[in-house]
């Protein structure tokens, strides 16, 4: 765990507006910078960063934060791994918060930290090889160069090459101070007895280094170089503490970005299919790698996005075995498409062979969904076979039964009723039955789901409207809320009635309001600040916006940056039908005013559910209570009104109601 002082040091250091900056092409605008947003395709910028306040805010998605939250946005991290990234990027030392580890976890850390380090030792090794020794120059990368790859594209993919010599690698290593047996663990060394000083396991191959999700080197893919040796064409690193085949995809984490931004990812099966796209500017694209595809990589890639397109090669013999892929796919909630290419090309030699354009055009108008695509292979097999052809159907329809969604399974089904022009009850009445089948077969997998942790409820604002009282006073409420946010630790001056001079922040000011009206909260956010904003006061401590900002609550933390962007300095929002706050320097004014404005409502909205009570009240004693009660809200809110119609603040708003 990364110590608490750790974290307050990344968070003192770090500027958002460098981490944004290396994503997004920011340009001033007044106080802060624009730039278009990453994570939605858009002509005009809506992504703003406030560097005074530490802050971004995208208004094209709603999406806002800190510099780490942009980090787990962007680069789908986990907390400590933005942390670890940022603090990495300043050159923060992270402190370990030991005591949460037993000696045994500890252990286990460090063992793994050193397989990880081996790793990027080995990746170093080798495209140092590639680049610089005689022997990479003349064979790897003359075997790149032969396969069309250009520079930049064998440096992003970081390739390497491994040399003839028997124990080259592994005595550097030993070298270098690395023990046998961390050798060993990684799969990079074997050490048989007649071998004392090791045997590389990769020797004489090109090699494709796998990263993980954020970009950590876990294993090796090592390529023969001719084509009619007979040895395995790639040798790949066996599963280790850190590379589990199963959990990784190849390319994730060069083409995270792209599969976000594009929301579709395609998945091909070699790492050179990747490496090609790639290099024709189409980037959203990841490797199975050969092997059947797993729920946890479906699940990298739910992070994403909830789209796939399968691409196959034209004269793949393994397409039958892809249908189980596109079961579990639909299992976990993607949409599918699948795509054949021309016999004879796989993605590779397709994106070598046509221009960007060409590829994307025919990707999206080629890709079918997985009905037609299973109607077609299957059909083409049961020819005119009537047997044949249903079980060709009844296979179609077991697909559709692993649709999550019924609304979708139901569209499914139409479409399988119509191509085949059968009744939709009978195809129904088979559906229920393959997905008791299904359901049967994937119970265990259902039972392991854990129940989803449950999200805080913030009362929206927009679904109150119903109730123009009510929404009045959360509006109010939340309005207050956000000058704490922004002016916090603001110091006003006041006169008390006396006409004595006396000083009070706008935090203090605010809660004494709400104190004073023994006033409930109507929006569960704007109670859990308060609270935290209470429980501040008495440790000392001032919360205000940029406390809230750091506070690991989502949408907490998107009501602070809402509320703490200021608008008014960028031109063209009324286009958006965002406006700017009018706040500026009548900062004083305005909490006056918003304070008796929200208690007017607040009595309003008592009086009518007072009122409410009344109705529906049979006994007499509670009958007059009530009407005593309404009597004296109504004085109140007459003497606020008076107060609020004579009152300079009047001007300020354009009232709602009137
Ligand atoms: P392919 O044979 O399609 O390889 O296997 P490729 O990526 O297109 O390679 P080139 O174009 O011949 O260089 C697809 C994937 O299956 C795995 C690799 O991950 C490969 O990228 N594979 C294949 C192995 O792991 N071992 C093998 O012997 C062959
Ligand atoms: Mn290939």
């Amino acid at each position: 765990m990364i110590s608490k002082q750790t974290i307050d040091k990344i968070f003192s250091t770090i500027r958002v507006e460098e981490i944004v900056g290396e994503y997004v092409q920011l340009k001033r605008a007044g106080s802060n910078y624009k730039g278009l947003s990453p994570f939605h395709e858009e002509k005009s910028p809506s992504f703003v960063v406030s560097p005074s306040k530490q802050i971004w805010k995208d208004f094209s998605t709603g999406k806002g934060g800190t510099a780490i939250s942009f980090l787990m946005e962007i680069e789908n991290f986990t907390y400590p791994e933005a942390l670890r990234h940022a603090a990495k990027k300043y050159g923060i030392e992270i402190e370990e918060d030991q005591r949460e580890f037993s000696e045994e976890a500890k252990n286990a850390q460090s063992e793994k930290d050193l397989l990880y380090k081996i790793h990027e030792v080995a990746n170093d090794y080798f495209q140092n090889f590639l680049w610089e020794a005689e022997e990479g120059k003349s064979i790897g990368l003359a075997y790149f160069k032969e396969r069309e790859l250009k520079d930049d594209i064998i440096k992003k993919f970081q390739l390497g090459y491994s040399p003839e010599k028997k124990n080259a690698f592994t005595a550097y290593a030993l070298e270098k101070g690395y023990a046998k047996e961390v050798l060993e663990k990684s799969g990079l060394s074997i050490f048989p007895e007649n071998a004392p000083n090791g045997i590389d396991r990769f020797r004489e191959r090109v090699i494709f280094p796998i990263h993980s999700f954020s970009g950590r080197v876990l294993g090796f893919g090592a390529r023969i170089l001719k084509n009619n040796v007979k040895t395995a064409k790639y040798l790949n690193s066996p599963e280790t503490e850190i590379y589990h085949k199963s959990n990784v995809l190849y390319g994730l984490n060069q083409s995270k970005q792209a599969i976000s931004r594009k929301n579709i990812c395609l998945l091909v099966e070699g790492y050179m299919d990747v490496i090609s796209l790639h290099m024709s500017g189409i980037e959203n694209v990841v490797a199975s790698s050969g092997t059947s595809l797993t729920t946890e990589q479906i699940k990298l890639i739910k992070r994403l996005t909830e789209n796939v397109t399968i691409l196959f090669d034209g004269d793949n013999a393994g397409i039958k075995a892809s249908f189980r892929s596109i079961d579990m796919l639909l299992t976990e909630g993607m949409n599918i498409r699948v795509l054949l290419f021309p016999e004879g090309d796989d993605p590779d030699s397709f994106a070598r062979k046509h221009p960007q354009d060409y590829v994307e055009k025919f990707i999206e108008n080629e890709a079918m969904d997985f009905i037609d695509f299973k109607a077609e292979i299957l059909l083409k097999e049961a020819g005119n076979d009537p047997i044949k052809k249903a079980e060709a159907i009844r296979n179609i329809v077991k697909s559709v039964g692993f649709v999550q969604n019924a609304l979708k399974r139901e569209v499914y089904l139409k479409e399988v009723s119509n191509k085949f022009g059968l009744s939709e009850q009978s195809l129904f009445n088979e559906l229920d039955v393959q997905r008791q089948i299904n359901q049967n077969q994937t119970q265990h997998v259902q039972q392991q789901k854990e129940n989803a942790p449950v999200k805080m409820e913030v009362v929206p604002l927009e679904d109150d409207k119903g109730d123009p009282f009510l929404y009045d006073v959360l509006f109010m409420e939340s309005k207050l809320v956000d000058h704490m946010l922004m002016f916090g630790d603001v110091v006003l001056k006041r006169t008390d009635e006396n006409n004595t001079e006396y000083q009070i922040t706008v935090i203090e000011e605010i809660l004494h309001h709400f104190e004073e009206e023994q006033y409930e909260f109507l929006v569960k956010g704007n109670e859990i600040i308060i609270d935290q904003v209470k429980e501040g006061i008495k440790e000392d401590e001032l919360r205000s916006g940029n406390f809230f900002v750091t506070f690991m609550d989502e949408q907490i933390t998107s009501k602070v940056v809402d509320a703490l962007i200021p608008l008014d300095e960028l031109e063209n929002w009324a286009s958006r039908n965002i406006y700017p706050p009018n706040y500026g320097d009548k900062v004083a004014e305005q909490i006056k005013g918003d304070v008796l404005l929200h208690k007017y409502r607040y009595i309003d909205y008592l009086i009518k559910e007072t009122a409410k009570e009344l109705d529906h009240s049979a006994d007499e004693g509670k009958y007059f209570e009530l009407i005593k009660k309404i009597t004296l809200l109504k004085q109140a809110s007459m003497k606020l009104n008076d107060i609020i119609e004579y009152s300079p603040i009047k001007g300020i708003y354009r009232d709602r109601k009137k």
